[in-house]
Parts: C-alpha cells; sequence; structure tokens
C-alpha cells in the first residue's frame, strides 16, 4: 500500500506516519512538509526523528510549489494533514498564510488526486472550527456550520472544495472534524502545551478570558485510529464525520485536573479573551461510530498525564 500524509511532521501528520509504517509491514509512507515556521521547525524534525531508515521517504516543499500529480503517481491513500493551524492568529495580514495553506493547497491536491487511478481514499483534516458557536450541543455534522474566525473559514472552504471534488469527480474524500487535538508532540501555541510547559517553569499560566469556555478535547491516539478506520471503511464520497474525544470540559476544569497532575498550586494569570475562540464545542460522535465503528478511548486524565511526562522529560533534556 502506498500513502502519502501531507503535514507528516507535524503534531498529528507525524503520528499518523508512524502509525501507518508500525502497524503496516507493506506500507509506502511518502511525507510531504514544507516545515512551515508558525513554530519551531526543530520539533517537527525531531517528530520525525525515530522514521530514519524505514519506509517513509519525505519531501521538504510545499504543496503549492510542487508538480503533485508526478510525486503522487501511484498512491493509493491520501491523508491531508497539512495546514496553517491556530484559530486566534487567523486575523489581519496573517489570513494569506491561512488561504493559502488551508484552501490553495487543498484544491491543488485534489486536482492532482483526480489523475490518481489506485487512490482509493482522500482523508482531509477538518475542525470543529467550522461550527462556530454551534446551533446544539452535541453538534452534528449536519448542523449549519458557522464559523467564528478566518481560520475556520479557511477549514470549511477546504472541506467545501472536498466535496465538490466528490460530487463532480467521484473522488473518494471524507472530511473528519478533528476537535481539539492533545497528547504528547501537542503543538507548543496550543493550551495544554502552554499551560504545563508554564507549571513546570514555575511560571504563570495564561488563561484567556473566564476559563469557563467548553471543549471536547481529544486525544491523538484516538485521532490517529479514526484516520486508519477512514481509510477503509465502507463511506460515501464526500462524507463529514466529526471526531471529538467524549472530555467536555471548561478550561477552569482541565486546571484543576492539571494541578493535580502536577501536585502543586498552579498560578493563573487571566487576561482578556480573543477574538475568534468560541465558548463551547462538542460533537455527536453517533456518525464516527456508525460508519466507522469509532469511539474516543482516552480519558482526559490519562491523556494530560502522558502529555505532561512527555514535556516533563523534553525540558530535562535541556528543550523549552
Ligand atoms: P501542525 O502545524 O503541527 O502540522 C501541520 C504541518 O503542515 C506542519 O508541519 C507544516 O509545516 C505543514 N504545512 C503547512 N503548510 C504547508 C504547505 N503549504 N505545504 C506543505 N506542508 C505544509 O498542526 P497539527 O496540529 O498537526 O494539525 C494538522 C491538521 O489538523 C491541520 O490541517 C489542522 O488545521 C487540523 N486540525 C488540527 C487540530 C488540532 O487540535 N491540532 C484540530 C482540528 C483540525
Ligand atoms: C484547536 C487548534 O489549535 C485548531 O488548529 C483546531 O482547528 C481547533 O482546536 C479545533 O478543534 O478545530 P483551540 O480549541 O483554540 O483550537 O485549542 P487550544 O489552543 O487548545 O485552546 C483551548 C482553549 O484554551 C481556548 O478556549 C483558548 O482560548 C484557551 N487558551 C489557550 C487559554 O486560555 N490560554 C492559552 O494560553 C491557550
Amino acid at each position: 500500500m502506498r500513502f502519502v500524509v501531507t503535514g507528516a511532521a507535524g503534531f498529528i501528520g507525524s503520528n499518523i506516519t508512524r502509525r501507518l509504517l508500525d502497524y503496516h509491514s507493506d506500507a509506502d509512507v511518502l511525507g510531504i512538509d514544507s516545515f512551515s515556521d508558525y513554530y519551531d521547525p526543530q520539533l517537527k524534525r525531531e517528530n520525525l526523528s525515530t522514521l530514519d531508515g524505514r519506509r517513509f521517504r519525505l519531501i521538504e516543499a510545499d504543496l503549492n510549489e510542487i508538480d503533485l500529480a508526478t510525486e503522487l503517481r501511484g498512491v493509493n491513500v491520501i491523508y491531508h494533514e497539512a495546514g496553517q493551524p491556530g484559530v486566534r492568529k487567523s486575523w489581519g495580514s496573517d489570513f494569506e498564510l491561512y488561504t493559502n495553506a488551508n484552501i490553495r493547497a487543498t484544491q491543488r491536491l485534489l486536482e492532482a488526486a483526480r489523475t490518481l487511478t489506485n487512490l482509493t481514499r482522500f482523508i482531509y483534516a477538518s475542525s470543529s472550527s467550522v461550527y462556530g458557536e454551534a446551533e446544539t450541543y452535541p453538534t452534528t455534522e449536519t448542523d449549519r456550520p458557522m464559523p467564528r474566525s478566518p481560520y475556520g473559514v479557511t477549514k470549511l472552504a477546504a472541506e467545501h472544495l472536498c466535496s465538490l471534488y466528490a460530487s463532480n469527480f467521484g473522488l473518494p474524500t471524507v472530511s473528519l472534524r478533528y476537535f481539539t487535538v492533545y497528547g504528547p508532540g501537542q503543538r507548543p501555541d496550543m493550551a495544554f502545551t502552554r499551560f504545563i510547559t508554564a507549571a513546570l517553569l514555575g511560571e504563570p499560566i495564561t488563561v484567556y478570558g473566564s476559563g469557563e469556555q467548553i471543549r471536547e478535547f481529544t486525544y491523538v491516539s484516538d485521532i490517529v485510529e479514526a484516520n486508519v478506520l477512514a481509510a477503509t471503511a465502507e463511506l460515501t464520497p464526500g462524507s463529514v464525520i466529526n471526531l471529538s474525544g467524549g472530555s467536555s470540559v471548561s478550561v477552569n476544569e482541565v486546571l484543576k485536573v492539571l494541578e493535580r497532575i502536577h501536585g502543586a498550586e498552579l498560578v493563573v494569570q487571566r487576561l482578556a479573551s480573543v477574538p475568534g475562540d468560541v465558548f463551547r464545542t462538542g460533537g455527536s460522535t453517533a456518525s464516527a461510530k456508525d460508519l466507522l465503528g469509532w469511539r474516543p478511548s482516552i480519558s482526559l486524565e490519562a491523556g494530560l498525564r502522558a502529555q505532561y511526562d512527555w514535556k516533563k522529560s523534553q525540558l530535562e533534556f535541556g528543550a523549552r
């Protein structure tokens, strides 16, 4: 089997890549990543460091700048994880980064995918941010998406592109809407990595707004397993599926769990809320269960502890 993982050096892409190589003795994985400088590219190199010498090849390039149809020849499954993430930074002049990485790159990849004769699945890493402040909870895939951030608009646009290529050309796409993903390797701009790092360094934890905002945090290995299932499940081209983690908790509740794990009082600094942040996410997992046979398996406390231990050992080795 030949797989492509775009964004293979990133948090989620590197975990999918490792999983494919660990469990498929016949997997050939082509990773494509531009090593964008949204966060330290050295962290991305470390994500890939254990893959050396395996059936893995890396193209270090921007999806917008290479001949994708040629590079992708013979591929069976595409995991499209590359993108410009981050809800809160997507305003102002940075928006161009989001349109280029999330919309243009996806359109180019879909055009290339149309030319592939052996492609059985195109999996797109969509986002709970497409919902904005949802109409109902738990939110279902047919509820009206109303993004609240420019980032969410670009993720929804790319999702619509996937559905268009499915309906017009029969491309076997599926969009998986990830709900705030965490675990070892989480990006440094995200809440849990920022909270844990601050706790371990004895610095104040910054909370945006009241801390009463709710997320359905999803552990990274659960996201990876859903991706693996999505490669072979029987799905109508253009399907959209929520992947939400089962832990619908507020930021303040997360801090209570973290304080228990850390074993010492946390110092918390409260700042203003940030434009683009929604108050609540929470997704129905009924479709994921019916269509993929998936349900989340890692509890918030176990997952947060694993992320805490990972960050602690990183800091002990001198990283930040
Ligand atoms: P990440 O930044 O760690 O990984 C994305 C990778 O894509 C990076 O390594 C980056 O260098 C690469 N990249 C960006 N633009 C590229 C381009 N034009 N060409 C080639 N490579 C490019 O982010 P992540 O947290 O692993 O997120 C992966 C995907 O999942 C993203 O598409 C993101 O929008 C989506 N997502 C993430 C979350 C989450 O909670 N982490 C939730 C919902 C959706
Ligand atoms: C995350 C990812 O960053 C997006 O790429 C992704 O698309 C999105 O999940 C999603 O689910 O679609 P977010 O929910 O903002 O976005 O994730 P975190 O950075 O973990 O933030 C969670 C909450 O903590 C937010 O309410 C945020 O305001 C808050 N937060 C974050 C703080 O209070 N302090 C911080 O230092 C960081």
